[in-house]
């Protein structure tokens, strides 16, 4: 059975991406994979400071990079803020890609967002995505940037637009089928 390591870059309540986190969620379970949802506010890490290194490593950037080797698939929901990414998830990508052996050669990455604005998210994933490829992750191609937010899901945290919908189904579909070789 595959295994799917999922999270958000907001931790905010009510966050729209940990809602479209907990739609993956859903998809994956029922596409028979196993899924470990995560919150990032338990792996807390102080801002990368080169100098915190080789004795400051927080345990969470350990643990999670074990995390990230150690699944088949990883989603990530994140808001876009101002163009660019939250300081959370940069801040943890940051930390994760300092850990040895390298945590993005494993698993099929899938980058996903939901925004307040029309544009979904699609400058912060076009970060993401080659943020992720530089550093040697497989990143699925479908583009998940989904907006405004308050059109695109209902009171029960579905998507109600069929084109999102099928994105979604394309995504669980490259995620659990392609492979690094
Ligand atoms: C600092 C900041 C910057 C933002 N920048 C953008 C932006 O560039 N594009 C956009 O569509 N929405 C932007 N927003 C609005 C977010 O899309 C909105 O707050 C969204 O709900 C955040 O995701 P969350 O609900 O998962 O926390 C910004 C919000 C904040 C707080």
């Amino acid at each position: 059975m595959k295994t799917a390591l999922t999270f958000s870059g907001s931790i905010r309540k009510g966050s729209v991406n940990k809602t479209l986190q907990a739609y993956m969620d859903r998809k994956l379970a029922e596409a028979g994979v196993a899924v470990n949802s995560v919150d990032l506010s338990d792996f807390p890490m102080p801002i990368f400071n080169e100098d915190l290194e080789p004795d400051g490593v927080p345990e969470a950037a350990v643990r999670m990079a074990e995390l990230w080797r150690s699944h088949d698939i990883i989603f990530i929901a994140s808001p876009e803020y101002n163009g660019g990414l939250t300081p959370l998830l940069v801040n943890t990508i940051t930390w994760v890609s300092r850990q040895r052996p390298s945590p993005f050669r494993h698993a099929n990455f899938g980058i996903g967002g939901v925004s307040s604005g029309k544009y979904g998210t699609i400058w912060g994933l076009s970060h993401l995505r080659e943020s992720l490829t530089k550093v040697g992750a497989l990143v699925v191609p479908t583009l998940l940037g989904i907006g405004p937010a308050d059109q695109a899901l209902d009171d029960k945290g579905d998507f109600v637009e069929p084109a999102i919908i099928k994105k979604v189904e394309q995504m669980v579909t490259e995620l659990t089928t392609f492979s690094r070789g």
